[in-house]
């Protein structure tokens, strides 16, 4: 077993080069099952998520490849459209297969993903919309039999979820006729996913924003595509630099993407300067707290950045108020960083973070991906050494939060340890 060993409280200098996103390679590398032709994904991220969705893919009958950061699909004969309930236990997002595997094969079977750890994760919004589009899907002893037959149509979202978007998205560009979405999700990954779907042949436009059209039934070929940078990751980062104090640079990133974020570093005391491709931050001594901090869908605060931010702002001169409106459990890294000497209240939704002077170096465990990340960014910036366990949940994300880490200057390793030594 794996732990992470971080030796806190002097402040980073460096340079890091984010990873391609990956949520945004899980949808596109659904999508290559859709092609006639081979795909080619470059700057896919090396996490255990990206090998699960692999997996599916062969489990698929696709013949997969990996070299390096690049991966080949050739799924011009698929066999199966089942995914296995370990697959789907292993990662809730395998859910956006339905659409696709549907649409090329006509028929479906999967497990429901049911809860994870961020709470109840519901996929009434995929079905629904599956079956305004002629789908017919059974709930039979814990698995979805879904059969296709599928038809453009008109989508209401009651909210605009990023993977029910894009599901629709891989289920229409096979339909017959055109789909249209309302209140469709506007994250950067969607629009992604279809500059991909697109450079397979396929029309879909309106991404980023609310109203999205797809026109259905054209021939789908391969096609090939870098994967964008991973903003959560970028956020991280600064977030690092933001909790040890000195200062920092993200390479290879979007800044637009992370506004919300770097304005929130920047209330807090930060410098921030943002360019065509990198973002810069130097920290304060000390950072102070900011105006209530509210997650919302893009272009919002984005609640996977809500762990990691607040671990900065535990050492923040004040009171900081975040409000996480888009999941019911996403605050279990606040007991652990409580180990480490933070002050954080949480009341339902809401969470004061009281800043404190310092904090201490302590054993703690990653309860989820974003709040494993929250306790390195804690662990950085906090006196003495901290150890993290429960890795396995951050290597879902990050491909090498270490080595990155690293980079901007910080002590950090992974250990491989048997259980008693921790
Ligand atoms: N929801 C429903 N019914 C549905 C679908 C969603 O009620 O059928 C609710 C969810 O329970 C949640 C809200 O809608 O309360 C938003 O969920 P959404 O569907 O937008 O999230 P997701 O597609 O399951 C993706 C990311 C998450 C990220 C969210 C929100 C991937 C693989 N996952 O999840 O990323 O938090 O969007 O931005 O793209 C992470 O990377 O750590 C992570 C959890």
């Amino acid at each position: 077993m794996s732990v992470i060993q971080i030796r806190g409280g002097r402040p980073l200098s460096g340079s890091v080069r984010i990873q391609g996103a990956k949520n945004s390679v899980l949808p596109l590398l659904a999508a290559t099952l859709l092609a006639e032709g081979e795909c080619v994904l470059h700057n896919c991220p090396n996490l255990t998520d990206v090998d699960h969705t692999l997996e599916i893919l062969r489990s698929l009958g696709c013949r997969v490849k990996r070299e390096g950061d690049t991966v080949t699909v050739d799924p011009s004969a698929p066999t199966g459209y089942t995914i296995s309930d370990t697959l789907m236990r292993e990662m809730r997002s395998s859910v956006v297969f339905l659409g696709p595997i549907l649409g090329r094969m006509g028929r479906a079977r999967l497990s429901y993903p049911g809860g994870c750890e961020l709470g109840p994760r519901p996929i009434d919004l995929h079905m629904a919309s599956l079956r305004a589009m002629g789908a017919r899907i059974e709930e039979q002893e814990g698995h979805l039999e879904c059969l296709g037959g599928l038809t453009g149509a008109e989508i209401v979202l009651s909210l605009p979820s990023v993977g029910c978007t894009e599901n629709i998205m891989l289920a229409a560009v096979r339909a017959d006729g055109v789909t249209t979405v309302h209140n469709a999700a506007r994250e950067p990954e969607i629009v992604e996913l279809q500059d991909f779907l697109n450079a397979m042949g396929a029309d879909v436009r309106g991404a980023g924003t609310s109203m999205l059209t797809v026109r259905g039934g054209r021939p789908l070929h391969g096609a090939e595509h870098t994967v964008r940078p991973d903003r959560i990751v970028a956020c991280t980062y600064l977030s690092a630099v933001a909790s040890a104090g000195g200062e920092g640079e993200v390479t290879g990133v979007d800044w637009r993407q992370l506004s919300t974020v770097t304005s929130v570093l920047t209330e807090a005391g930060c410098r921030v300067k943002s360019g065509p491709d990198a973002i810069f931050i130097a920290a304060p001594e000390r950072l102070k707290a900011v105006r209530p901090v509210r997650t919302a869908p893009y272009p919002g605060f984005p609640t996977d950045a809500q762990a990691v931010v607040m671990a900065a702002l535990c050492k923040g001169e004040g009171a900081t108020v975040f409000v996480e409106n888009m999941f019911s459990a996403r605050y279990r890294h606040v007991d652990e960083l409580a180990r480490m000497g933070a002050d954080i209240r949480v009341e339902g939704k809401v969470a004061v973070v009281c800043g404190v002077p310092a904090l201490h170096g302590a054993k703690v465990r990653s309860t989820d991906l974003r709040g494993g990340a929250a306790l390195a960014v804690a662990g950085v910036g906090a006196q003495g050494e901290t150890l993290i366990s429960g890795v396995y949940h951050i290597d879902r994300g990050y491909q090498d939060l270490c080595s990155d880490l690293a980079c901007l200057g910080a002590k950090i390793v992974r250990l491989n340890t048997t259980k008693e030594e921790i």
